[in-house]
């Protein structure tokens, strides 16, 4: 049973039925129904249609009253009308404390109402709706775990993490119930997932972890030879098919997967071109690189010969995949921008695969890092 869980500050919303019911309940209140005239002292002549839209203004800030601030304000009603007021605001409170709309409106428009309307009559007052109290309603905070979910549990067990995160309600609400805390069964370390977050303070585990099932891309060309998880596999020649097919040219794989020691050359070069700091910006450390997972693609631009890295951002290949990538399970990880947060230069070309739904909802929200989509701190630097 998939769920949809709310944002993280829910209001508890009033049932419409609740207001509607207070409304009505002013309308015993009206001139249209008098007591006999013995009892009947005196009544306000003011225009039914006025007091009717003053009845529903009042009605509406007794609902609305707690997103004042500053303590509620004090009825200065005669004491037969405070007290039916009291009842009727405990009787209403006890209703929706039970969770029953129907069990609040009989009590609005019935024996409350008819106390209210009794008390009325002894007084010059307007309608005593005005004379309640304000109820105080609090927010209640929706916090449900998804993991709580049995169809959620079942595909994570069966590893099938897009039915995962559908069964959590869609991405967003899988990124929002990782990100607040609520998905203790969705592990972000967990390099087997496509929603591992791997950075400069989130190392794998073991450091020299390789991924299985890694495969070549079908119908795309590979420059270093690189192989990639299957998932991310197909996913980058639905990719380079749709380029393709868009008219924009040929997109090639630089790099792909690339063991721990294969990072460790790679780093160690550009220490020896750019010295740590450098090298650091631009290179993960062996075992911090997404490269490791392989879930990440190095493309280039191809028009006959390929472009190197640095060429991609300018070519017609390059602009595509800015605004198309996501629609393959895709995002640019390093973008332009987010140093600070991924603790590396933009690099347009480092694509990540993260599924499709995770990518066009990473897509929709304007994110520009896996850090701030899950809602963890940024990584600029090593930690220790
Ligand atoms: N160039 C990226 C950060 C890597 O080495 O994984
Ligand atoms: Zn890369």
């Amino acid at each position: 049973m998939p769920i949809t869980p709310a944002p993280e500050s829910s209001p508890f919303l009033l049932p419409a039925e609740f207001r509607a019911a207070v409304a009505q309940h002013a309308q015993p209140l009206a001139p249209a129904a008098p007591p006999p005239g013995p009892l009947r002292r005196s009544r306000r002549a003011a225009p039914l249609a006025r007091e009717s839209a003053r009845r529903a203004a009042r009605a509406d800030r007794l609902l609305i009253a707690d997103d004042a601030d500053g303590p509620p304000p004090r009825h200065v009603r005669p004491r037969r009308i405070a007290r039916g007021g009291v009842v009727l605001l405990l009787a209403v409170g006890g209703a929706l404390l039970l969770g029953s709309t129907a069990a609040v409106t009989a009590l609005v428009s019935g024996g409350g109402a008819d106390a209210a309307a009794d008390a009325q009559l002894f007084s010059d007052a307007p309608p005593p709706v005005a004379a309640l109290p304000v109820p105080v309603m609090k927010q209640a905070q929706v916090s449900a775990d998804i993991c709580g979910v049995p169809e959620v549990m079942t595909a994570l067990e069966a590893h099938d993490d897009a039915a995962a995160v559908t069964a959590a309600g869609g991405a967003e609400a899988f990124r929002l119930a990782v990100a607040e805390g609520r998905a203790r069964c969705v592990d972000l370390a967990d390099p087997t997932r496509v929603w591992a977050v791997i950075n400069k303070a989130r190392p794998y585990s073991p450091v020299d972890y390789r991924p299985t099932g890694l495969v070549m891309p079908d119908g795309v060309r590979s420059i270093e030879g690189g192989a990639l998880r299957s998932d991310a596999a197909s996913a980058l020649t639905a990719l380079v098919t749709a380029a393709r097919e868009a008219g924009v040219g040929e997109i090639a794989l630089e790099s792909g997967f690339r063991s721990y020691q294969t990072q460790e050359g790679s780093y160690g070069r550009q220490v020896a071109q750019r010295g740590q700091e450098g090298a650091d910006l631009v290179s993960a450390r062996p075992g911090f690189s997404e490269h490791q997972s392989g879930l990440a693609a190095d493309v280039v631009a191809c028009a006959g010969e390929c472009g190197s890295l640095d060429d991609l951002a300018a070519s017609a290949q390059g602009a595509w995949i800015v605004d198309h990538a996501w629609e393959h399970g895709w995002i640019v990880r390093y973008s332009e921008g987010s140093t600070d947060v991924t603790g590396y230069s933009p690099e347009p070309w480092h694509l990540r695969y993260i599924g499709a739904e995770l990518a066009r909802t990473y897509h929709d929200g304007g994110w520009t890092s896996l850090e701030e989509f899950f809602g963890l701190e940024p990584a600029p630097g090593y930690v220790g």
